[in-house]
């Protein structure tokens, strides 16, 4: 692979994130509930897992509607050979990520230009969509009438096409000593001292994201005895044709551990990458709880510009209790809760975050103002330390219609 592209794919292996989707049924087939609502399941390329591997695998040019229309939906989860879904306890799914790329045509050595989102964060969570172990529970399907607007030819550059990657990271845990520490990349576990690219970890790095990349290994059981198998994300995307009445919404994706401030309004991404992903929570003293036991992160974020706040959720990793994200003034933007499981049955697996609650406020009465600064909110309890959580928050926002089509005096249209 050309170095940019791996280079591309360092980058985006430091993410994760982000959205989508009420649970549908596995395998069945999707009711075109509203007219001119297009909607297709696709497979992944099959992954190999055994008891403690970990796969980080990046797709590219997978399997997505073409042309110009709008995104009103993306759902993904992990199946097996036959189709069934995997239950988390046996395959946990650290996150998906779908990522949009222009990329020239004709070219023998692929020519890309990543797409990133409109969030703070530039390159780094630039994905479109993206969640985790919450996948299935997690609703992303974008109210009328918005959608995010792909495939406009006027946006990709001459020669170049539009394009999709998909990163999948998955962590197989049956049999290993210790789930919690398998999915929190506890790099003990991993017998991991050198990142992904050979460098040692920094001192004090003791879990998170480069402690299991791609061909790792977590601890198993002695005489633990699990074969092989094959898996894929199999994803559901929902889209209808563009048309000029439909609003397009920008994407936005806020992480807790971007500390910059972004009291400047600078727009260079160099500027702007203050976002570490992820963070560790320490254990409270026991003798004297701090806080109840709460470990609560809280920073503040830029937003050159602001819209309509159409949608919003979080992502978090268990041990999470919730993320809020606040205006300026303090009013409550949206709150995201996370859904723990309670059985055994994917989709509802005890020790998961299985969904996170989104935010649909009413088009209109959630505002964010040009310039304003935001805060970001992340809760976890610390009863237990936990390494490489993520706090990050998935917005969706329509930016106001251009000044001269807006009525002259503050009226209300109803
Ligand atoms: C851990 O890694 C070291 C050095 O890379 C190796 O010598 C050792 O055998 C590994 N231990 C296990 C349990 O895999
Ligand atoms: C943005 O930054 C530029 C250059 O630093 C500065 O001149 C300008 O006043 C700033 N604008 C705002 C709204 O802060
Ligand atoms: C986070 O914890 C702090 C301190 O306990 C609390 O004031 C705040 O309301 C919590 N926020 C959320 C989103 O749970």
């Amino acid at each position: 692979m050309p170095s940019h592209f791996e280079r591309g794919s360092l980058l985006f292996s430091i993410i994760l994130l982000l959205l989508v989707s009420s649970r549908l049924p596995p395998s069945q087939a999707l009711p075109l509930n509203k007219k001119g609502l297009n909607s297709a399941v696709f497979l992944s390329p099959k992954f190999v897992q055994g008891p403690g591997s970990v796969g980080d695998k990046f797709y590219y040019d997978v399997d997505f509607p073409r042309g110009h229309i709008f995104l009103k939906d993306f759902n993904a989860e992990v199946v097996d050979d036959e189709g069934n879904s995997v239950p988390l306890h046996e395959t946990y799914l650290h996150h998906w990520l779908l990522v949009r790329y222009f990329e020239r045509k004709y070219a023998d050595s692929s020519d890309i230009i990543m797409v990133p989102n409109s969030g703070v964060c530039g390159h780094i969570l630039g994905q479109y969509f993206g969640l985790g172990s919450e996948t299935r529970r997690t609703m992303s399907y974008i109210p009328d009438p918005y959608g995010i607007e792909i495939g406009n030819p006027d946006e990709i550059p001459d020669g170049y096409q539009e394009k999709w990657l998909l990163n999948v990271h998955a962590i197989d845990t049956r049999g290993v000593e210790d789930r919690l520490g398998c999915t929190e990349c506890r790099c003990d576990l991993y017998n991991v001292t050198k990142d992904k690219s050979g460098k040692p970890l920094r001192p004090g790095y003791v879990g998170g994201l480069h402690c299991c990349y791609d061909d790792t290994h977590c601890r198993v059981k002695s005489h633990f005895n699990g074969i092989k198998r094959s898996l894929y994300l199999r994803y559901t995307v929902k889209w209808v044709d563009w048309e000029n009445a439909i609003v397009p919404v920008k994407i936005y994706i806020l992480d807790v551990t971007d500390t910059r401030g972004r009291a400047d309004n600078s727009t260079s991404i160099g500027a702007r990458v203050g976002c570490q992903v992820e963070y560790d929570v320490e254990a409270c003293d026991a003798v004297s709880p701090h806080n109840g036991c709460t470990d609560s992160k809280r920073i503040s974020v830029f937003m050159a510009n602001g819209g309509d706040v159409i949608y919003g959720a979080a992502h978090q990793h268990s041990g999470g209790i919730g993320a809020a994200l606040y205006g300026q003034d303090g009013r409550l933007i949206c709150e995201s809760i996370p859904i723990y499981g309670e059985g055994k049955e994917a989709g509802n697996e005890a020790g998961y975050i299985v969904g996170m609650s989104s935010c649909y406020p009413h088009p209109g009465t959630v505002k964010i103002s040009n310039g304003e600064t935001l805060y970001l909110e992340s809760n976890y309890s610390s009863t237990q330390g936990h390494t490489g959580v993520m706090g990050l928050f998935y917005l969706l926002i329509a930016e106001p219609p251009l000044k001269h089509s807006r009525p002259t005096h503050d009226a209300r249209l109803v």
